[in-house]
């Protein structure tokens, strides 16, 4: 069935570089630890690079700036077209806990925007945490490469808020992947990957979403009405 655009290719590229950088930056910011000797991946035929401090540390660096490239664009460019859907609202805790509860219990969850109220709280989240990586990691790079003198307590603190962030970003991106346990979520899955989703979807589900619905019930016209487009 057609579908009703909802991530223009520039989001899903953003999605994407930000996704694998911080993938890699856990698997590099790990190894520094250091662990992959201690439980011998370093002994997998083509991971001994793993062992090797200097290499981690550069491709974390390496995928740090990249996150940091890709923030920076995300930003600008949301700015530059005003499109701020995707920022928490007053009452997206109460909305979130409606929309939860209604797909554990089958029942009918509040209308959503462009994006569900837990959606905006998780994007808050990331976001948070991914400052907080960037801003810490700043902090151990200009240590390492300037051999700049922060005081013991900068460094302290960056070094903890580092940790902490590696921790709250795993968790963040464990609950993102977990959201899609539940079936109608899964029905975002096409839009981050090609860019549509059903527009039966968008109807019912984002009716709030003033051009995602207009563009729906265009499609669900073309096909013939509710009944028939929309059976399942
Ligand atoms: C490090 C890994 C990842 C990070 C940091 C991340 C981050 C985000 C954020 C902040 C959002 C917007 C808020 C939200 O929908 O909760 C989002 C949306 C989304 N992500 Fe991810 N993501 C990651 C990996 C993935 C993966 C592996 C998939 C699966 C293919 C995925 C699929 C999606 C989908 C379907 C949406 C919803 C888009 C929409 O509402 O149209 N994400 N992601
Ligand atoms: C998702 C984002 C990130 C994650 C999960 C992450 C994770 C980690 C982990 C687990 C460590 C090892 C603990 C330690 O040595 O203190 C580490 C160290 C480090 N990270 Fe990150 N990091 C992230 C982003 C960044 C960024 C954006 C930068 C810089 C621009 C950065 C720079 C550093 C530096 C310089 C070290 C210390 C290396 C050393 O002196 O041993 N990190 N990171």
């Amino acid at each position: 069935m057609k579908g009703v655009n909802r991530q223009p290719l520039s989001n899903r590229i953003v999605h994407a570089l930000t996704a694998i950088s911080i993938f890699a930056l856990f698997f590099t910011g790990l190894g520094q630890m250091p662990v992959y000797k201690r439980y011998m991946l370093t002994e997998v035929p083509g991971f001994a690079w793993t062992g090797d401090y200097t290499i981690t540390l550069w491709w974390h660096y390496f995928f740090g700036v990249i996150l940091i490239a890709v923030g920076v664009y995300h930003v600008t460019y949301h700015f530059m077209r005003k499109e701020f859907d995707i920022v928490p609202k007053k009452g997206d805790l109460k909305d979130s806990w409606l929309v939860i509860k209604a797909m554990f219990t089958g029942k009918e969850e509040p209308p959503s925007e462009k994006y569900l109220p837990e959606q905006r709280l998780g994007y808050a989240f990331i976001a948070f945490w991914i400052v907080v990586m960037v801003i810490t990691g700043l902090i151990k790079t200009i240590k390492n490469v300037n051999g700049f003198d922060f005081s013991h307590g900068v460094l302290f603190w960056s070094a903890q808020l580092h940790n902490l962030g590696f921790f709250m970003l795993i968790l963040g991106v464990f609950g993102h992947l977990a959201a899609f346990l539940f079936k109608p979520n899964r029905q975002l899955l096409p839009g981050m990957l090609w860019g549509k989703v059903s527009a039966c979807y968008v109807k019912f589900r984002h009716p709030l979403w003033k051009e995602g619905k207009q563009e729906a019930e265009k499609i669900i016209q073309k096909l013939g009405g509710e009944k028939k487009a929309c059976k399942d």
